[in-house]
């Protein structure tokens, strides 16, 4: 199934000739995936304790290509505010993660300073999907009381791009921590 869908976002991405265009296409490629839920393995439930949310790459494309991933929420943890400095696709799996996306209103100019305003919130469940353009931010957080899994597709591997975090409430922005990610 996933040997299929690699084959598939290859075609889709070179098909298109802006990410705008291949993320509406990749989008519903990803669909049937939370519908037929019979490829997920028990072990993409696995979570680092310290991260709260465990990581495990399907593909990573070679030469600088797309990644693919599941990530799992655990009960009550979440991810602070980042960008991703490509175009990406979620989709919802299982159970429920509330995705916050936020707009950056201050103007850049003070070093390790930003301003942050909350715009949307959206409940992703199985089969919803967001997309993200390069510089669009969000975080996440699982309110539920079971872990949520998620279908992660970005446009080139995240590790190996320097990326914002931010934290809204200190009006703070610094590099993007490395992720645990399993099958890096
Ligand atoms: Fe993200």
């Amino acid at each position: 199934m996933i040997e299929r869908l690699v084959v598939d976002i290859r075609r889709i991405v070179a098909e298109h000739a802006t990410p705008e265009g291949a993320v509406a296409a990749l989008s519903s490629r990803l669909r049937p995936l939370a519908e037929d839920r019979s490829w997920i393995a028990e072990d993409l439930y696995e979570t680092d304790a310290d991260q709260g949310f465990g990581i495990t790459i399907l593909h990573e494309e070679p030469a600088d290509g797309f990644l693919l991933e599941t990530v799992c929420w655990e009960p009550g943890r979440g991810v602070a505010p980042h960008d991703h400095q490509t175009w990406g696709v979620v989709m919802g799996l299982d159970g429920e993660e509330i995705n916050v996306d936020w707009r950056r209103i201050d103007d850049g100019g003070e070093a390790g300073r930003a301003t942050l305003e909350r715009v949307a919130e959206t409940v992703v469940t199985a089969g919803i999907v967001k997309t993200f353009s390069p510089n669009d931010i969000h975080s996440i957080r699982n309110d539920s009381d079971r872990p949520s899994l998620s279908l992660h597709l970005y446009g080139r591997s995240l590790a190996k791009i320097a990326r914002s975090e931010f934290n809204p409430l200190a009006g703070t922005v610094a590099p993007c921590p490395r992720r645990v990610r399993r099958g890096d």
